[in-house]
């Protein structure tokens, strides 16, 4: 898929905090050449910088050099085509009670080396269990990302969306949701929750290229159309940099 003429220039960068792109880990980019492919297909339509964030979860072990070594190759294939082009290192971390024992030893990974965690709970989780995941890795000290906000039932409710932003919790929300018709209840859910700011980073959370591949030029066309200039580069870019350069996101 190509962009349109124009494409880059009216849009700027994006920054794609969510990827599972490094090949041969979880579910997935299968090989180098497919991860390489679906970077590529993502530079089309404007990425410039990604965080891969394979899965983490209690049961598998992170080979943690092994990550980091996939990442530089990545990073090797696509300085080939684009100097610029930059991957960094995260994890999707399923959340459990020991995950800030983990960061701390390093068998769980942060974004980018940063305090920013992403993290994800099962779709069906009560309020009480996210609410209390969130607080604890924020009293451990690092600041959590909620992967992909719109799947979880219990967060139907914007004052536990409030409460939940209260404890220091960054919101992410996949570019595919945002993507549709307006008559589809669940876009118009999510379009609500960035046009109401409480979405503070985008991912396209691309597994394969036939499972998710990377798809957001109808989402980055809407967000622009229905943004501000400068909501339109937080949520697309300047929010991702803030969390690699471990600053604050305005919140
Ligand atoms: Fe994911």
């Amino acid at each position: 898929m190509g962009a349109d003429p124009g494409y880059e220039e009216k849009y700027g960068e994006i920054f794609d905090v969510h990827a599972h792109v490094l090949p041969g880990v979880g579910d997935g980019a299968e090989d180098m050449d497919e991860a390489e492919r679906l970077l590529l297909s993502a530079a089309s339509q404007g990425v410039r910088e990604v965080i891969a964030t394979p899965h983490y979860s209690r049961r598998r072990r992170t080979d943690r050099e092994r990550l980091q070594e996939l990442a530089v190759q990545l990073q090797e294939r696509m300085s080939r085509h684009d100097p610029q082009f930059r991957v960094y290192l995260g994890q999707e971390t399923y959340y459990h009670e020991e995950l800030p024992e983990r960061l701390k030893e390093g068998q769980a990974l942060t974004m980018a080396g940063s305090r920013y965690v992403l993290m994800e709970f099962d779709t069906a989780v009560l309020y009480t269990t996210l609410s209390r995941g969130v607080r604890r890795l924020a009293e451990a000290g690092y600041v959590p990302v909620l992967a992909h906000m719109e799947r979880y039932r219990c967060l139907r409710d914007e004052d536990r969306i409030r409460e939940t932003a209260k404890y220091g919790c960054v919101m992410q929300m996949n570019y595919d949701s945002i993507r549709g018709h307006w008559f589809q209840p669940e876009v118009r859910w999510c379009r609500k929750q960035v046009l109401d700011g409480t979405i503070q980073l985008l991912g396209t959370d691309m597994h394969r290229r036939d499972f998710r591949p990377p798809e957001i030029m109808e989402a980055v066309r809407w967000l622009s159309k229905n943004l501000s200039r400068e909501r339109f580069e937080d949520l697309t870019y300047l929010n991702a940099r803030r969390m690699t350069e471990d600053e604050a996101i305005p919140l």
